[in-house]
Protein backbone atom coordinates (compact mmCIF):
# COMPACT_ATOMS: atom_id res chain seq x y z
CA UNK A 1 0.00 0.00 0.00
CA UNK A 2 1.50 3.13 -0.89
CA UNK A 3 2.49 5.54 2.14
CA UNK A 4 -0.74 7.67 3.21
CA UNK A 5 -0.87 11.18 3.83
CA UNK A 6 0.22 12.49 7.39
CA UNK A 7 -3.11 13.95 8.59
CA UNK A 8 -1.69 14.65 12.02
CA UNK A 9 1.87 15.13 12.78
CA UNK A 10 3.24 15.69 16.29
CA UNK A 11 6.60 16.51 17.23
CA UNK A 12 8.92 16.05 20.19
CA UNK A 13 5.56 17.19 22.54
CA UNK A 14 6.65 18.01 26.03
CA UNK A 15 3.95 19.47 28.48
CA UNK A 16 4.73 20.59 31.53
CA UNK A 17 1.79 21.48 34.30
CA UNK A 18 2.27 23.65 37.03
CA UNK A 19 -0.08 21.98 40.00
CA UNK A 20 -0.19 25.25 41.55
CA UNK A 21 1.55 28.59 43.16
CA UNK A 22 5.21 27.97 44.08
CA UNK A 23 4.83 24.44 43.45
CA UNK A 24 7.43 22.50 41.45
CA UNK A 25 6.38 21.89 37.80
CA UNK A 26 5.06 18.47 36.75
CA UNK A 27 6.21 16.70 33.21
CA UNK A 28 3.04 15.09 31.99
CA UNK A 29 4.63 14.72 28.10
CA UNK A 30 8.23 13.66 27.79
CA UNK A 31 8.85 14.49 24.06
CA UNK A 32 6.00 12.51 22.45
CA UNK A 33 6.17 11.90 18.18
CA UNK A 34 3.63 10.44 16.27
CA UNK A 35 1.69 10.32 13.01
CA UNK A 36 -1.81 9.85 11.78
CA UNK A 37 -2.42 8.72 8.37
CA UNK A 38 -5.22 9.83 6.05
CA UNK A 39 -7.83 7.54 5.75
CA UNK A 40 -6.74 5.21 8.71
CA UNK A 41 -8.21 4.22 12.47
CA UNK A 42 -5.94 5.06 14.76
CA UNK A 43 -5.79 3.94 18.77
CA UNK A 44 -3.91 6.20 21.13
CA UNK A 45 -3.24 3.87 23.79
CA UNK A 46 -2.14 3.84 27.16
CA UNK A 47 -2.72 3.57 30.91
CA UNK A 48 -4.84 5.75 33.21
CA UNK A 49 -2.66 9.24 33.41
CA UNK A 50 -0.34 8.63 31.00
CA UNK A 51 -1.17 11.80 29.10
CA UNK A 52 -3.77 10.86 26.36
CA UNK A 53 -6.18 13.24 27.08
CA UNK A 54 -3.27 16.11 28.04
CA UNK A 55 -2.27 15.39 24.16
CA UNK A 56 -5.91 15.83 22.73
CA UNK A 57 -6.17 19.01 24.49
CA UNK A 58 -3.06 20.26 22.72
CA UNK A 59 -3.92 18.63 19.24
CA UNK A 60 -7.59 20.51 19.99
CA UNK A 61 -5.84 23.64 20.71
CA UNK A 62 -7.05 23.72 24.24
CA UNK A 63 -3.80 24.13 25.91
CA UNK A 64 -0.59 24.64 24.39
CA UNK A 65 2.73 22.64 24.34
CA UNK A 66 5.49 23.56 26.90
CA UNK A 67 7.89 22.70 23.66
CA UNK A 68 7.41 20.75 20.51
CA UNK A 69 5.07 20.82 17.36
CA UNK A 70 1.73 19.84 16.21
CA UNK A 71 -0.33 19.91 13.55
CA UNK A 72 -3.42 19.01 11.81
CA UNK A 73 -3.73 18.72 7.78
CA UNK A 74 -0.56 20.85 7.50
CA UNK A 75 -1.40 23.47 9.81
CA UNK A 76 -0.17 24.35 13.36
CA UNK A 77 -2.82 23.89 15.97
CA UNK A 78 -2.36 26.83 17.25
CA UNK A 79 -4.15 28.92 13.97
CA UNK A 80 -7.74 28.16 13.27
CA UNK A 81 -7.72 27.86 9.38
CA UNK A 82 -8.64 23.88 9.53
CA UNK A 83 -11.35 23.93 12.58
CA UNK A 84 -14.04 23.10 10.54
CA UNK A 85 -11.99 20.26 8.89
CA UNK A 86 -12.42 18.39 12.22
CA UNK A 87 -14.65 16.83 14.87
CA UNK A 88 -14.26 16.04 18.57
CA UNK A 89 -15.83 14.36 21.46
CA UNK A 90 -14.43 14.81 25.02
CA UNK A 91 -13.79 12.94 27.49
CA UNK A 92 -16.91 13.74 29.41
CA UNK A 93 -19.23 14.98 27.10
CA UNK A 94 -22.25 16.53 29.21
CA UNK A 95 -25.50 17.27 27.32
CA UNK A 96 -28.59 19.32 29.03
CA UNK A 97 -30.70 16.50 29.77
CA UNK A 98 -34.14 18.25 29.06
CA UNK A 99 -33.48 18.42 25.39
CA UNK A 100 -34.41 15.96 22.58
CA UNK A 101 -31.25 14.49 20.68
CA UNK A 102 -33.08 16.06 17.64
CA UNK A 103 -32.85 19.41 20.13
CA UNK A 104 -29.43 18.80 20.94
CA UNK A 105 -28.01 18.10 17.59
CA UNK A 106 -29.79 20.83 15.85
CA UNK A 107 -28.64 23.47 18.49
CA UNK A 108 -24.62 21.86 17.60
CA UNK A 109 -25.13 22.01 14.31
CA UNK A 110 -26.23 25.80 14.84
CA UNK A 111 -23.32 26.62 16.55
CA UNK A 112 -21.17 24.68 13.22
CA UNK A 113 -22.84 27.05 10.64
CA UNK A 114 -24.78 24.54 9.41
CA UNK A 115 -27.37 26.61 6.75
CA UNK A 116 -30.69 26.68 8.72
CA UNK A 117 -32.42 25.04 5.60
CA UNK A 118 -29.87 22.30 5.42
CA UNK A 119 -29.89 21.62 9.05
CA UNK A 120 -33.16 19.72 9.60
CA UNK A 121 -31.80 17.00 7.24
CA UNK A 122 -27.82 16.68 8.51
CA UNK A 123 -29.77 16.10 11.78
CA UNK A 124 -31.88 13.30 10.46
CA UNK A 125 -28.47 12.10 9.04
CA UNK A 126 -26.38 12.01 12.09
CA UNK A 127 -29.31 10.11 13.90
CA UNK A 128 -29.49 7.38 11.03
CA UNK A 129 -25.16 7.61 11.39
CA UNK A 130 -25.27 7.02 14.95
CA UNK A 131 -28.44 4.65 15.27
CA UNK A 132 -30.56 6.85 17.24
CA UNK A 133 -33.51 7.95 14.27
CA UNK A 134 -35.97 5.40 16.75
CA UNK A 135 -35.02 8.11 19.52
CA UNK A 136 -34.72 10.89 17.90
CA UNK A 137 -37.54 12.92 20.07
CA UNK A 138 -36.98 11.49 23.32
CA UNK A 139 -35.55 13.27 26.23
CA UNK A 140 -31.85 12.57 27.13
CA UNK A 141 -32.46 12.10 30.68
CA UNK A 142 -34.12 8.87 29.12
CA UNK A 143 -31.04 8.12 27.19
CA UNK A 144 -28.39 5.19 28.20
CA UNK A 145 -24.87 5.57 28.53
CA UNK A 146 -24.38 4.16 24.83
CA UNK A 147 -27.49 6.20 23.68
CA UNK A 148 -25.69 9.26 25.38
CA UNK A 149 -22.43 8.35 24.25
CA UNK A 150 -23.47 8.35 20.59
CA UNK A 151 -24.88 11.34 21.12
CA UNK A 152 -21.81 12.46 21.14
CA UNK A 153 -20.20 11.16 18.51
CA UNK A 154 -22.91 12.32 16.27
CA UNK A 155 -22.09 15.65 17.60
CA UNK A 156 -18.67 15.45 16.75
CA UNK A 157 -19.80 14.79 13.22
CA UNK A 158 -22.02 17.84 12.91
CA UNK A 159 -19.60 19.51 10.07
CA UNK A 160 -18.64 16.82 8.07
CA UNK A 161 -15.29 16.70 9.61
CA UNK A 162 -12.23 14.91 7.77
CA UNK A 163 -10.83 14.27 10.70
CA UNK A 164 -12.74 12.86 14.34
CA UNK A 165 -11.01 13.32 17.36
CA UNK A 166 -12.94 10.72 20.09
CA UNK A 167 -11.59 10.59 23.66
CA UNK A 168 -12.46 7.17 25.33
CA UNK A 169 -15.18 6.89 23.48
CA UNK A 170 -15.96 3.51 24.25
CA UNK A 171 -15.50 3.86 27.90
CA UNK A 172 -17.98 2.98 30.58
CA UNK A 173 -20.37 0.73 27.95
CA UNK A 174 -21.06 -2.63 28.05
CA UNK A 175 -20.38 -5.16 24.47
CA UNK A 176 -23.15 -4.23 22.91
CA UNK A 177 -22.61 -0.55 23.28
CA UNK A 178 -18.80 -1.08 22.12
CA UNK A 179 -19.76 -2.16 19.62
CA UNK A 180 -22.05 -0.30 18.29
CA UNK A 181 -19.94 2.70 18.51
CA UNK A 182 -17.50 0.47 17.16
CA UNK A 183 -19.32 0.07 13.90
CA UNK A 184 -20.09 3.87 13.98
CA UNK A 185 -16.55 4.41 13.71
CA UNK A 186 -15.67 1.87 11.29
CA UNK A 187 -18.33 2.86 8.74
CA UNK A 188 -16.26 6.66 9.50
CA UNK A 189 -13.70 5.06 8.09
CA UNK A 190 -15.49 3.14 4.97
CA UNK A 191 -16.45 7.01 3.78
CA UNK A 192 -12.63 7.93 3.89
CA UNK A 193 -12.80 9.50 7.26
CA UNK A 194 -9.46 9.36 9.46
CA UNK A 195 -10.68 8.87 13.28
CA UNK A 196 -7.88 9.35 16.07
CA UNK A 197 -9.25 7.74 19.32
CA UNK A 198 -7.60 7.57 22.88
CA UNK A 199 -8.58 4.39 24.81
CA UNK A 200 -7.51 1.64 26.92
CA UNK A 201 -10.06 -0.80 26.04
CA UNK A 202 -7.15 -3.14 24.20
CA UNK A 203 -9.67 -6.02 22.69
CA UNK A 204 -11.46 -2.57 20.75
CA UNK A 205 -8.51 -1.63 19.30
CA UNK A 206 -6.99 -4.39 18.13
CA UNK A 207 -10.73 -5.57 16.28
CA UNK A 208 -10.62 -2.08 14.26
CA UNK A 209 -7.84 0.13 14.68
CA UNK A 210 -5.05 0.21 11.70
CA UNK A 211 -2.33 1.76 13.58
CA UNK A 212 -1.66 2.37 17.48
CA UNK A 213 0.81 4.44 19.39
CA UNK A 214 1.29 3.09 22.98
CA UNK A 215 2.15 5.62 25.23
CA UNK A 216 2.99 4.98 28.97
CA UNK A 217 3.85 7.80 31.45
CA UNK A 218 3.70 10.70 29.05
CA UNK A 219 6.39 8.68 26.50
CA UNK A 220 5.33 6.71 23.33
CA UNK A 221 6.65 2.97 23.82
CA UNK A 222 5.43 1.65 20.46
CA UNK A 223 4.09 3.09 17.34
CA UNK A 224 3.25 1.09 14.15
CA UNK A 225 0.39 -0.81 12.75
CA UNK A 226 -1.05 -3.47 14.36
CA UNK A 227 0.92 -6.06 12.82
CA UNK A 228 3.96 -4.33 12.95
CA UNK A 229 2.85 -4.03 16.58
CA UNK A 230 2.02 -7.27 17.46
CA UNK A 231 4.77 -9.71 17.22
CA UNK A 232 4.91 -12.21 14.43
CA UNK A 233 2.90 -14.98 14.13
CA UNK A 234 6.02 -16.96 12.79
CA UNK A 235 7.50 -16.98 16.34
CA UNK A 236 5.74 -19.91 17.85
CA UNK A 237 2.85 -21.64 17.16
CA UNK A 238 0.30 -23.76 19.40
CA UNK A 239 -0.27 -27.72 18.45
CA UNK A 240 -3.08 -29.35 20.10
CA UNK A 241 -3.06 -33.54 20.31
CA UNK A 242 -4.71 -36.03 21.83
CA UNK A 243 -4.56 -39.48 22.80
CA UNK A 244 -0.65 -39.22 23.04
CA UNK A 245 0.89 -41.81 24.46
CA UNK A 246 2.72 -41.15 27.83
CA UNK A 247 6.31 -41.79 26.84
CA UNK A 248 6.06 -39.90 23.60
CA UNK A 249 4.49 -36.83 26.38
CA UNK A 250 6.91 -37.36 28.76
CA UNK A 251 9.99 -36.77 25.82
CA UNK A 252 8.12 -34.05 24.29
CA UNK A 253 8.29 -32.50 27.81
CA UNK A 254 11.41 -32.60 28.54
CA UNK A 255 12.47 -30.27 25.26
CA UNK A 256 13.19 -27.32 26.54
CA UNK A 257 11.94 -25.68 23.06
CA UNK A 258 8.41 -27.29 24.16
CA UNK A 259 6.27 -25.72 26.19
CA UNK A 260 3.40 -28.20 27.35
CA UNK A 261 0.35 -27.94 29.23
CA UNK A 262 -2.89 -29.84 30.15
CA UNK A 263 -1.87 -33.43 30.67
CA UNK A 264 -4.64 -35.98 30.41
CA UNK A 265 -6.79 -36.72 27.25
CA UNK A 266 -5.86 -33.41 25.04
CA UNK A 267 -2.01 -32.07 25.40
CA UNK A 268 -1.21 -28.62 24.21
CA UNK A 269 2.15 -27.51 22.85
CA UNK A 270 3.69 -24.03 21.87
CA UNK A 271 6.65 -24.60 19.96
CA UNK A 272 9.00 -23.01 17.47
CA UNK A 273 7.24 -22.51 13.88
CA UNK A 274 10.35 -24.25 12.36
CA UNK A 275 9.70 -27.50 14.69
CA UNK A 276 6.57 -28.07 13.92
CA UNK A 277 6.87 -30.52 11.81
CA UNK A 278 8.91 -32.24 13.49
CA UNK A 279 6.84 -32.63 16.72
CA UNK A 280 3.76 -33.15 14.26
CA UNK A 281 5.36 -36.08 12.88
CA UNK A 282 6.65 -37.32 16.08
CA UNK A 283 2.30 -37.18 17.82
CA UNK A 284 1.43 -38.67 14.53
CA UNK A 285 3.80 -41.70 14.42
CA UNK A 286 2.82 -42.11 18.44
CA UNK A 287 -0.63 -42.91 17.14
CA UNK A 288 -1.73 -39.19 18.18
CA UNK A 289 -4.48 -37.59 17.19
CA UNK A 290 -4.22 -33.89 15.91
CA UNK A 291 -6.87 -31.18 16.96
CA UNK A 292 -4.97 -27.94 15.99
CA UNK A 293 -2.51 -26.48 14.71
CA UNK A 294 -2.53 -22.44 15.00
CA UNK A 295 0.37 -19.81 14.55
CA UNK A 296 0.53 -18.09 18.14
CA UNK A 297 -0.05 -14.55 17.91
CA UNK A 298 0.63 -12.41 20.78
CA UNK A 299 -1.86 -10.15 21.96
CA UNK A 300 -2.50 -6.63 22.27
CA UNK A 301 -2.16 -6.98 25.59
CA UNK A 302 0.19 -9.15 26.30
CA UNK A 303 2.59 -6.03 24.34
CA UNK A 304 0.71 -3.20 26.28
CA UNK A 305 1.34 -4.94 29.43
CA UNK A 306 4.89 -5.27 28.87
CA UNK A 307 5.22 -1.99 27.91
CA UNK A 308 4.03 -0.48 30.73
CA UNK A 309 6.04 -2.82 33.38
CA UNK A 310 9.05 -1.53 31.24
CA UNK A 311 8.28 1.78 31.94
CA UNK A 312 8.11 0.99 35.97
CA UNK A 313 11.28 -1.16 36.06
CA UNK A 314 12.79 1.91 34.17
CA UNK A 315 11.84 4.88 36.93
N1 LIG B 1 -4.37 20.76 34.42
C1 LIG B 1 -3.55 19.89 34.99
N2 LIG B 1 -2.74 20.25 36.01
C2 LIG B 1 -1.90 19.37 36.57
N3 LIG B 1 -1.76 18.09 36.18
C3 LIG B 1 -2.52 17.67 35.17
C4 LIG B 1 -3.47 18.53 34.51
N4 LIG B 1 -4.09 17.82 33.54
C5 LIG B 1 -3.58 16.57 33.59
N5 LIG B 1 -2.63 16.48 34.56
C6 LIG B 1 -1.83 15.27 34.88
O1 LIG B 1 -1.25 14.82 33.68
C7 LIG B 1 -1.18 13.40 33.64
C8 LIG B 1 -1.82 12.91 32.36
O2 LIG B 1 -3.22 13.13 32.41
P1 LIG B 1 -4.19 12.80 31.19
O3 LIG B 1 -5.54 13.24 31.58
O4 LIG B 1 -3.60 13.34 29.94
O5 LIG B 1 -4.10 11.21 31.17
P2 LIG B 1 -4.95 10.16 30.31
O6 LIG B 1 -3.96 9.31 29.61
O7 LIG B 1 -5.96 10.86 29.49
O8 LIG B 1 -5.64 9.28 31.45
P3 LIG B 1 -7.12 8.61 31.53
O9 LIG B 1 -6.99 7.28 30.87
O10 LIG B 1 -7.32 8.47 33.00
O11 LIG B 1 -8.09 9.53 30.87
C9 LIG B 1 -1.85 12.93 34.90
O12 LIG B 1 -0.84 12.64 35.84
C10 LIG B 1 -2.67 14.12 35.34
O13 LIG B 1 -2.81 14.12 36.74
MG1 LIG C 1 -8.01 10.81 29.42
Amino acid sequence: MAERREVVRVRNIVKDFRPGFGLRRKRVLHGVTFDVHEGEIFGFVGPNGAGKTTTLKILMGLIRPTEGKASILDRDVGESEFRNQIGFLPENPYFYPFLTAREILDFYARLSGVASQRRASRVDELLGIVNLSHAADARLRTFSKGMLQRVGVAQALVNDPQIVFLDEPMSGLDPIGRKEIRDVILSLRGEGKTVFMNTHILSDVEMICDRVAIIVKGRIRQQGSIDEILPDSTHSTDVVVAQLPVDVATRLESDPGIEMRGLGERVEMRVSAKRVGEVLQAAIEAGAQVISVTPHRHSLEEVFLSAVREEEGAR
